[in-house]
């Protein structure tokens, strides 16, 4: 959601912070600040993404070598200059950063107003900086200060606050917080892409405790005050390649590293894969879980699982899971599937099961993210970080795991040959330019429907999710026999259709449909490996085992989602009101 992060050292803080926050401006970007402390706390901040605040206000001037910072993903108060992060305490002698929601901030705010300390912001997180500074006040200990807030505080957080005399302290509460360990200097961060550039050794906190940082150096306690001991971790050199290089944006960039990405899935996760597939086989319940995207992978697993392999698996959306957790019967397995691995609806969906005995497996990219951590097994997606806000290289790395998993599953009745896999993906991503055309016809539509039956009905709800994030066009995915049970109603002239109608099983009714909608005047863009009189736009796919259509097809539409946006003149990288982990219900 937000991103945090604070830099103690003996370099200038702010413009070390305002690059790890341009860094992880993925994770929320509707406003940005940075606070550091020279003789007393400097603080600057605005509406905006890093670049035009920094532009502004010069964020990266502020003297001094201890600092916070935070981009900021509005949840409580609207996007204003006063609620954007850091927030100062009243007295100005503490300011903080924090990512997460406390749910018992009204109160907390009536009391410390009662007290005399005043806020000026909407949002939940100012009742850290006046809970702090109370028992700042009370105590003039800041370690025993962040003992007594942490245990007031109620909901999921992590926040680093800096002290007047320079001492960072930092918590962590089922929100990201990772501690970058460099020569002289630490990092405290949501990502560690806040501060990969300057060292790749890090410390991950557990949920449930805290750091100072000050001349004595780091020390880290539970929220007890009881001394713990973490390791370093050397962070994977990856994470180095969260840079756009020659591509115009992050999303360019992650759609066309999809021939290698489909390739490492799962790579290094064999022996998960296969336990996995054990465990499937013998259990009584399966069933398969994840947000948007990783849904839309659920909804795949679903189809492929029953033809190839006659497993039958349940795809619950995560959020709906907590309205109805009698759905998982006792003793189960669930697989919940998650690029980040921090989506609060995939924890809590996890936490629902746990409680009916169900086995936790994953399929996430980032591995040390609090999923992985709930997994008894965890199956690495492998695709390298993925910054651009729509998903797109996690999506098809989710298949690729799906199905070596059905390869498995069905005792080879299916060959994942992901080198022929990769080959047609590079060829589908070999020439933009008709797929840039069309986009230029869509930039007045408003509205845009897919079309796919059984294993492409997924990938036409990938599909419309795509376009909606990226071009921000009405997009709605629909099986193609519902057409006339309802969506038929809607097709004349000024409607654009896209026909996932790959040459198998599928592909006559598929045309058929096509053709029921021509009739009434809406036009047709086809995603074919076969050319069709009834398409005024044919977009060609290789042709293929049928299995892995889905892999292929999906990919002309990640390209028009992204050219659409372009055409556009929106931002790609990070579409309006989104963020790239969502870590609040
Ligand atoms: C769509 C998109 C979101 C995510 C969803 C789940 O492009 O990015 O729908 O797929 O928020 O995120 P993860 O997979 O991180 O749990």
């Amino acid at each position: 959601m937000c991103s945090i992060i604070g830099y103690y050292g003996n370099g200038l803080a702010a413009p070390i912070l305002v690059r790890g926050l341009k860094r992880m401006e993925y994770r929320g970007y509707d406003s940005v600040g940075v606070a550091t402390k020279d003789k007393a706390i400097l603080l600057k901040k605005g509406v905006g993404k890093v670049a035009d605040v920094n532009n502004l206000l010069h964020l990266d001037s502020l003297p001094g070598s201890v600092g916070i910072g935070h981009t900021r993903w509005a949840t409580h108060g609207s996007v204003t200059d006063v609620n954007a992060h850091p927030h100062p305490s009243s007295s100005g002698q503490i300011a903080i950063v924090h990512n997460g929601i406390i749910d018992n901030y009204e109160e907390l705010k009536s009391e410390l107003q009662q007290k005399g300390y005043q806020f000026k912001s909407q949002t939940d997180s100012e009742a850290i900086a006046n809970l702090l500074q109370f028992n700042y006040d009370q105590t003039q200990d800041i370690k025993k200060s962040m003992i007594q807030t942490v245990s007031r505080l109620k909901g999921h957080y992590a926040f680093v606050a800096m002290f007047q005399d320079g001492t960072l302290s930092a918590a962590r509460y089922h929100e990201p917080l990772i501690v970058g360990v460099g020569k002289r200097s630490y990092f405290l961060s949501s990502d560690v892409l806040g501060f990969i550039e300057k060292t790749d050794v890090a410390i991950y906190l557990d949920n449930g405790e805290f750091v100072m940082l000050n001349k004595g150096g780091l020390e880290i306690y539970d929220f007890e005050g009881r001394p713990v001991k973490h390791q370093t971790t050397k962070v994977s050199k990856e994470f180095a390649d969260a840079y756009k290089g020659d591509y115009a944006h992050f999303t360019l960039k992650e759609i066309s590293e999809q021939p290698s990405t489909i390739i490492r899935a799962g790579e290094s996760s064999g022996d998960a894969i296969n336990s996995v597939t054990d465990f499937i086989k013998h259990a009584k319940s399966v069933y398969i879980t994840g947000s948007g995207t990783s849904y839309n992978a659920a909804l795949v697993a679903k189809y492929l699982w029953q033809k190839y392999a006659k497993v039958k698996v349940e795809p619950i959306i995560s959020s709906e899971l907590s309205f109805s957790p009698e759905t998982v019967e006792p003793n189960s397995i669930l697989i919940a599937i998650s690029q980040s691995g921090e989506s609060a609806d995939v924890l809590e969906a996890v936490n629902i099961a746990r409680k009916s005995n169900a086995k936790i497996f994953s399929i996430v990219n980032i591995l040390t993210s609090s999923l992985a951590q709930e997994s008894s097994l965890v199956i690495g997606m492998n695709c390298g970080p993925e910054i651009g806000v729509a998903a797109t290289k996690s999506f098809t790395s989710q298949l690729g795991i799906i199905y070596k998993i059905t390869e498995k599953l069905c005792d080879g009745c299916i060959k994942v040959d992901s080198a022929k896999i990769s080959e047609a993906v590079s060829e589908v991503l070999l020439d933009h330019s008709k797929i840039k055309h069309i986009a230029k016809e869509l930039r007045d539509i408003t509205d845009i429907y897919i079309l796919g039956r059984a294993v492409h009905y997924p990938i036409a709800a990938e599909s419309a999710l795509k376009l909606k994030e990226l071009s921000y066009i009405h997009a709605e995915g629909i099986p193609g026999g519902e057409l006339k049970h309802g969506p038929l109603a809607l097709m004349d002239s000024n409607v654009y259709v896209i026909i996932i109608n790959p040459g198998d099983h599928t592909y006559s009714d598929t045309l058929t449909s096509a053709r029921e909608i021509k009739a009434r005047g809406a036009k047709i863009i086809g995603i074919s490996n076969k050319p069709s009189d009834v398409y005024d736009h044919w977009i060609e796919i290789p042709t293929v085992d049928e299995v892995f259509y889905p892999l292929i097809e999906i990919i002309p539409i990640q390209l028009l989602s992204y050219y659409s946006a372009i055409e556009k003149n929106t931002d790609p990288d990070y579409p309006r009101n989104l963020a790239k982990s969502v870590t609040v219900k």
